[in-house]
């Protein structure tokens, strides 16, 4: 037997409704927020993300599924979705069209990580990317699009922690404090973190080990690295956030550092207590110099993406289960014989074609089963039909909330039906 590949999982029918209903809400807030779908291939190349997450992260250098296409290109099954929206926006040339753009995506990410509760090789993310803008503004309405996007799906218990990394020289300067005040407490921190030493030492902030964790703990106590732009940019930021409805909930924490190197200025994590040790259901920030280092306009940018997996057991903790979105069965089709089955086919497409949900059994089970079968998918009428029925043209309907039951001729027999429905509407 054939099993799905280590942390890869299907989605059956009972979690594809929940899923369904989950990207339903996220759509309907874009949606109201005036953001526009995009779709971007599942693979790209490789060098893509070198250049845009940064060569020597731990996504990039560990963690892409990678390998070398029939004609020898070096491609990658995307780890995320900000660097191919950034490229389909070059590419199509949406920068000399209308450079202000609102996305959002919803699709499937992967990183070869080692599997656990809530972390997958692949998962799903719900993202939105806002390019052409630099305005605080936009940073505070991307944060209010995510919590509201939670705030729908009734994920109710997570906090969003804020951050300033600042521009790229602010980067640059603290990258040379934390590596002057790193540098005689080596031997204490892990193996990961001298690696980070020298390569990305912000990176060390991030790091969840005890160890570590106890030795960062004072390293930005006196870090004065931000310039007065990104200072002004990240109050304008909080002013806005104020603005927002009340109960917001954000809070400011100069260790959220994030592991991908575009981001710039705003950074923003939300973690969830359902999560654990893998807490953050969402993720985001700036990057105002990704366009132009991709090879466009000088343009800034900020975005989020949302865990789906990790959305889901988090609002199964807060609000239980999600409610499906799978529309109850109106009328259920029970035949007796080939015959009848046959006529019962044409009157089910022509249910169907009137937007009457409906459904049939076709494997010629007893109308015991059938009744059955009905029950089971909570269908509000069944419509009966066996050789007799089909004999003199008619059918019977019975309703299965009351167990009353009508013979109805075949002549206007789905105006008829309809007309029952609405009766008996639930
Ligand atoms: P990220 O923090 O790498 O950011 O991922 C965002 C979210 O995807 C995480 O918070 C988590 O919920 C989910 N996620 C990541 N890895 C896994 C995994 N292995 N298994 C399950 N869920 C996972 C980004 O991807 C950025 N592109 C977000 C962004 C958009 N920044 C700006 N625009």
């Amino acid at each position: 037997m054939h099993r799905a590949l280590r942390g890869m999982k299907d989605s059956l029918p009972n979690d594809s409704t929940l899923w369904q209903s989950l990207e339903g809400s996220a759509i309907d807030i874009f949606h109201k927020y005036g953001y526009r779908e995009i779709r971007t291939p599942i693979l790209e190349e490789k060098d893509l993300f070198v250049k845009s997450i940064g060569g020597e992260t731990d996504i990039v250098t560990k963690e892409m599924f990678s390998f070398l296409d029939r004609g020898e290109r070096d491609v990658v099954l995307r780890p995320e979705g900000t660097a191919p929206i950034v490229r389909a926006y070059l590419e199509a040339n949406l920068h000399k069209i209308e450079p202000f753009q609102k996305f959002y995506y919803i699709g499937p990410m992967f990183r070869a990580e080692r599997p656990q509760a809530g972390r997958l090789r692949q998962f799903h993310q719900i993202g939105a990317e806002v390019i052409g803008s630099h305005s605080p503004a936009v940073d505070a309405e991307i944060i209010l699009l995510l919590s509201s996007i939670l705030d729908k799906t009734g994920i109710r218990d997570y906090k969003i922690k804020l951050n300033n990394l600042g521009c790229h020289n602010d980067k640059i300067r603290l990258s040379k404090i934390l590596k002057e005040y790193f540098l005689d407490k080596k031997s204490i921190l892990c193996e990961d973190c001298n690696n980070r030493m020298d390569k990305n030492p912000m990176r060390i902030l991030d790091c969840k080990k005890d160890g570590c964790r106890n030795i960062t703990k004072g390293a930005l106590k006196s870090a004065d690295f931000l310039c007065d732009g990104c200072k002004n940019h990240f109050s304008g930021v909080k002013e806005y956030l104020k603005k927002t409805p009340a109960g917001i909930k954000c809070s400011e924490d100069p260790y959220i550092v994030r592991g991908l190197d575009y981001y710039t200025s705003t950074v923003f994590e939300v973690s969830h207590p359902a999560l654990g040790a893998q807490d953050a259901v969402g993720a985001g920030g700036r990057y105002d110099n990704l366009v132009k280092d991709m090879g466009g306009p000088s343009i800034g940018a900020v975005g989020f993406a949302l865990g789906i997996e990790r959305m889901l057991i988090a609002s199964a903790k807060d609000c239980g289960v999600l409610t499906g979105l799978y529309p109850p069965i109106e009328v259920y089709i029970a035949t007796i014989g080939e015959a009848s089955r046959k006529e019962a086919f044409r009157i089910l497409n022509e249910l169907r074609s009137e937007g009457i949900v409906s459904d049939i059994n076709y494997e010629g089970a007893s109308l015991k089963s059938q009744m059955r079968d009905a029950n089971k998918l909570k269908a509000r009428f069944t419509l009966i039909m066996g050789d007799d029925e089909l004999g003199k043209s008619e059918v019977v309907l019975k309703n299965m909330r009351n167990t009353e039951q009508h013979t109805i001729p075949f002549d206007n027999l789905i105006a008829k039906i309809k007309e029952k429905l609405k009766t008996y509407s639930l």
